[in-house]
């Protein structure tokens, strides 16, 4: 028997369901900060992820080359095509873009609950506006989704220049070395890489940085920091806003576009994969032949935040089965359009079963069932059976609608 792919997922309908569900939560957040859907391809040149992060990142990837010999990646996630498409589309439009998108991404890694080899991000990008309030917005946006599932969760907040400070003498290189070693929270892997570049002594002061839980603490550890105004001023916006967040100046951030505010989400109640969102503020548009143009984003790992969740109730939808003989098959047809125009959920026998047999079925699957014999051919009416109670009547058409419509709206 062939089996799906390591680390993919299939969805019964159950599971869709409570997805969309969710998944609709934070479509209404992004509609309600003004953020539109875009959508990129699935696959794009590979040279879009390597320009940045370099060949290696190659090994995380799926990548293959098509039939006219070009070299293309599943997308690991959808910054860098935004931006791309943002460069070859939209470079004129007037800023800032706001945009957001749902997608699935693709990443070659070792498969545990919670780390698929295909997942899904809900993600939001703004473009172009390079301030205060504008990171505040997107640190906003990312609290209101999560409020929106209904996750427990931790939203940390930090600066990459005070890291960057820290580490101001070392070959870009080596900081990012460093910083790859903070992101995985690897403090023996730190030690050991400062230590050969002949810095032990960083590991103490970016051991006190990461302890820092505000920012007097983190200025005086660090001395002054190039944007130190601006951070004061969106924190400020922060807390006037009420976002729930804590300080940390030990966000790394595995991607290495980040230039700014960076945050992340950890869902309370996951073990290991806990980080449900990611993201901060970034250039990426000047590698791809656009301008440098600011822009901040952050992605939200859909199916961590549906593990964290738990068992979310699919949406209730109030089921009717028509069933009929072969003489009121006719009118049966025109009883289901009349049904289903009125928005209900109407389902037809499809097996060519008898009136008991389809009865059996129907009071395993549905609520109502209408059914429709010669007599009710005949008479124009039909009869109405509540399949919890068993109460049945024989009604016109346009009253069993209302009483199946009142029934799903009780
Ligand atoms: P990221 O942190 O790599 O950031 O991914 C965002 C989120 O996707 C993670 O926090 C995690 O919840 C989820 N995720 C990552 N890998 C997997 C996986 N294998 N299985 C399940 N979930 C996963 C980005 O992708 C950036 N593009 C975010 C961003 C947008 N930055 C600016 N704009």
């Amino acid at each position: 028997m062939l089996q799906k792919p390591r680390g993919t997922r299939d969805f019964l309908p159950d599971e869709m369901e409570a997805r969309r569900t969710v998944e609709w939560k934070l479509r209404e957040v992004a509609r309600r900060f003004g953020y539109r859907e875009v959508c990129t391809p699935a696959f794009e040149d590979l040279e879009l992820f390597t320009q940045r992060s370099g060949e290696g990142i190659t090994n995380e990837m799926y990548v293959f080359e098509d039939k006219g010999g070009r070299k293309l990646a599943l997308r690991p996630e959808i910054t860098a095509a935004v931006i791309r498409m943002y460069i070859n589309e939209a470079k004129v439009a007037p800023k800032p873009l706001r945009w957001c998108y749902f997608a699935d991404c693709f990443r070659y890694e070792r498969p545990q609950k919670g780390r698929y080899r295909q997942f899904w991000q809900f993600g939001v990008e703004l473009i172009g506006a390079d301030t205060a309030i504008a990171d505040a917005e997107v640190i906003m946006i990312a609290a209101e989704m999560l409020n929106a599932t209904g996750v427990t969760y931790d939203l940390k907040v930090g600066h990459l220049s005070f890291m960057k400070q820290l580490l101001r003498d070392l070959e870009p290189a080596a900081q990012r070395r460093v910083m790859a070693h903070l992101d995985k929270k690897d403090f023996d892997g730190l030690g050991q890489t400062l230590a050969e570049m002949g810095k032990p002594d960083l590991a103490q002061s970016l051991t006190n940085l990461i302890s820092c839980r505000t920012l007097a603490e983190a200025l005086e550890i660090v001395g002054a920091v190039p944007g130190e105004e601006r951070i004061t001023q969106t924190l400020g916006i922060l807390d006037a806003a009420g976002v729930r967040y804590s300080l940390n100046f030990g966000i790394a951030r595995g991607l290495d576009y980040y230039t700014g505010m960076v945050f992340e989400g950890f869902a309370q109640n996951l073990g290991a994969e806990n980080q449900i969102l990611g993201g901060g503020a970034y250039r990426l548009a000047h590698l791809f032949g656009g301008d440098d143009v600011a822009s901040c984003g952050f992605a939200i790992g859909f199916d961590r935040v549906m593990v964290s969740l738990g068992n979310v109730p699919p949406k209730k939808d109030t089921v009717l089965a028509i069933v009929c003989t072969n003489e009121g098959r006719r009118r049966a047809l025109d009883v289901a359009r009349a049904f289903r125009e009125t928005g209900i959920r109407t389902e037809m026998d499809l097996m060519e079963r008898g009136l008991g047999a389809q009865l059996a079925h129907a009071s395993k699957t549905a609520d109502y069932a209408v059914v429709i014999g010669k007599r009710e051919a005949e008479s124009g009416e039909v009869t109405l059976k509540n399949l919890h109670t068993g109460e049945q009547k024989t009604l016109d058409l346009a009253a069993a609608v209302a009483e199946v419509k009142a029934y799903g709206a009780r």
